[in-house]
C-alpha cells in the first residue's frame, strides 16, 4: 500500500461504515492479553479490526518498557504513522501499556501528533476516553492507578481460540532492583477465586480447552477468601472442564512442596512445564537484585520439582551484566546451567530502567562486556538445549491441536511440556488432544506423526 497516496478512501468517510482499528503489541503475555481486551472493547463500541495500519481510523501502540530503549521504540513506531495522520487528520493515535504508564503526560509533549495516553489500569476506560476525544477534540490521558480497588475483571476475548490467557493477578510487590514492573503495573492484586472459576467455565463453553493463568508473580496469588495459588489450581482443576491449565510467571521464593504436590495430584490437567526465572547463578548478585533466595536455595527447589515431578520441564530467565557483576559471578551463572537442566532459556543484557535501584548502582558494565557474556551464555545453553531435546525423539506426546500453519500447511499444537509440535492433520483435529510420535527435535520445536 502506498502511504503517500492521499486519495485513499477511508472507512468512516462513508456513512454506515464502521471505523477501523489497528493495535501493535510489544512485550509479555500480559500485554498480548491486554490487546485482546482493548480489541474486544473497541469491537463492542462499533470499531472493526484491520491487520495493517494504513487504513485505520485508530492506531494503538501497546508498549513494553521492561528493557532497552522503550520510549525510543514507541517514538519511532509513532513516527511511521505521522504521514498517515497528515493524509487523514481524523486518524487517532494512542499509546497504551507500560511506556504509557511510565511516561504519562511526557509522551504527549515528546510525540506531539499522538492523541491519547492510556495507562495499564485504564484499559476499560478506552471507549469513554475515545468518546471524550471526539467530543472535546482535546488530547486525553488516563493513567490513574487504583491500588486499593478490588481487581474485578472478566476475560474479554471476541473469538477465543483453543488456548486462552486469563489474568489472575496484576502488579508486583517484589521490587527486584532491576525491574520497572512494580512502577508500571502497580501494587499486586488478585482476582477473587470464584470469578476465575466462572471465567474458565464460560471460556470452556466457548470452545477454549487450555488456559494460561497470568500474573507478574503468578504463584503469590491470594484470593480475598484466603486461598493461595495451590488452592486456586486445585479449584480450577476440580470445578471446571478446562483440559489443560498452564501458568506464568512463577517466583522461586513462592514455589513450595505443597504446590508441587497439588500439581502432581492433578497432573492430568495441570501442565508440568514451569518457567522459574533465576536471573543469576551468584548468591551475591541475587542479593543485590533483591530476589529473596540464594543460588543454593534455588537449586534445591529446582531439583525438588524435578524429583517430585519427574516428567516436568523447567525454563528460566537470566540477566547478564548486572551492575558490578564480576567475571567470577558471571561464571557462577554459567555453571548453574550444569546443575539445573533448563530446556529453554530467555537471556537478557541488563538494561537500567527508570525508578529502579539498580540503575543507580555503581560499576555499570560496558555494553561490549554485556554482549560478550550474553553470547557465551547463549552458546553454552544452545548445546544443552539440543541435547535435552533429543530425548523426546521416538516418544509419543499428547498434543493439543491449535491451528494450521499457513506457511507449511502442517497442523501445530503444544505438548504438555509446552513444545511446539508440527504434524500432518485434518480440520477435525483442532481442539483435540492427539498422540503424536516425535521424529525430529529442535530445542523448542518438534516434528512428528499422528499415531492411534
Ligand atoms: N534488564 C534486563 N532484563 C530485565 N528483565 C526485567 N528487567 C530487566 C532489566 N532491567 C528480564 C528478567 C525478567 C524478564 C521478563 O525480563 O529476566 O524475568
Ligand atoms: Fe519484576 Fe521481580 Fe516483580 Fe518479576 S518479581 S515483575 S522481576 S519486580
Amino acid at each position: 500500500m502506498n502511504l503517500k497516496n492521499p486519495k485513499i478512501k477511508r472507512p468512516g468517510e462513508t456513512e454506515g461504515e464502521s471505523k477501523r482499528f489497528f493495535i501493535s503489541t510489544y512485550g509479555c503475555q500480559m500485554n498480548v492479553n491486554d490487546t485482546d481486551r482493548m480489541a474486544c472493547l473497541l469491537e463492542m463500541s462499533g470499531y472493526a479490526p484491520i491487520p495493517r495500519p494504513e487504513m485505520a481510523d485508530l492506531i494503538l501502540i501497546n508498549s513494553c518498557s521492561i528493557r532497552e530503549k522503550p520510549v525510543h521504540k514507541v517514538r519511532s513506531e509513532a513516527g511511521r504513522y505521522r504521514k498517515l495522520k497528515m493524509n487523514n487528520p481524523k486518524l487517532k493515535i494512542g499509546v497504551a501499556g507500560c511506556v504509557a504508564q511510565q511516561e504519562r503526560g511526557r509522551l504527549l509533549k515528546d510525540i506531539p501528533f499522538i492523541d491519547f495516553v492510556l495507562g495499564t489500569d485504564a484499559i476499560d476506560e478506552l471507549p469513554s476516553l475515545l468518546a471524550s476525544l471526539e467530543e472535546k477534540g482535546a488530547k486525553q490521558i488516563s493513567v490513574r492507578q487504583t491500588p486499593k480497588e478490588p481487581y474485578h475483571i472478566q476475560t474479554l476475548i471476541k473469538n477465543p481460540k483453543v488456548s486462552a490467557f486469563v489474568n489472575i493477578s496484576k502488579g508486583c510487590d517484589n521490587f527486584c532492583s532491576f525491574c520497572v514492573v512494580p512502577f508500571t503495573r502497580g501494587r499486586e492484586r488478585s482476582r477473587p477465586l470464584q470469578h476465575i472459576v466462572e471465567d474458565l467455565r464460560a471460556l470452556y463453553q466457548r470452545g477454549v480447552r487450555e488456559v494460561t493463568l497470568l500474573g507478574q508473580n503468578v504463584n503469590s496469588y491470594r484470593s480475598e477468601c484466603g486461598a493461595d495459588f495451590g488452592r486456586l489450581l486445585e479449584a480450577l482443576a476440580v470445578q471446571t472442564d478446562i483440559q489443560r491449565i498452564r501458568f506464568t510467571t512463577s517466583h522461586p521464593k513462592d514455589f513450595n512442596k505443597e504446590l508441587v504436590e497439588i500439581m502432581q495430584d492433578h497432573r492430568d490437567k495441570i501442565m508440568d512445564f514451569i518457567h522459574l526465572p533465576v536471573q543469576s547463578g551468584s548468591t551475591e548478585v541475587l542479593r543485590r537484585m533483591n530476589r529473596g533466595y540464594s543460588r543454593e536455595e534455588y537449586i534445591e527447589k529446582a531439583l525438588m520439582i524435578l524429583e517430585k515431578m519427574p516428567e516436568s520441564v523447567l525454563s528460566t530467565d537470566i540477566i547478564v551484566g548486572f551492575p558490578g557483576e564480576t567475571e567470577e559471578e558471571f561464571e557462577e551463572t554459567m555453571s548453574l546451567l550444569d546443575e539445573v537442566p533448563y530446556e529453554s532459556l530467555f537471556s537478557f543484557k541488563y538494561s537500567p530502567r527508570p525508578f529502579t535501584k539498580a540503575a543507580f548502582y555503581e560499576n555499570q558494565l560496558p555494553e561490549s562486556e554485556k554482549s560478550r557474556r550474553l553470547y557465551a551464555l547463549q552458546e553454552k545453553h544452545e548445546k544443552i538445549a539440543f541435547s535435552l531435546a533429543r530425548k523426546y525423539k521416538g516418544q509419543v506426546l499428547s498434543v493439543l491441536a491449535e491451528k494450521r500453519d499457513k506457511k507449511s500447511g502442517l497442523f501445530m499444537g503444544r505438548s504438555t511440556h509446552n513444545k511446539l509440535v508440527y504434524f500432518e492433520g485434518v480440520e477435525e483435529d483442532l481442539g483435540c488432544i492427539l498422540p503424536i510420535q516425535i521424529q525430529r527435535t529442535f530445542p523448542l520445536t518438534f516434528y512428528g506423526e499422528k499415531v492411534s
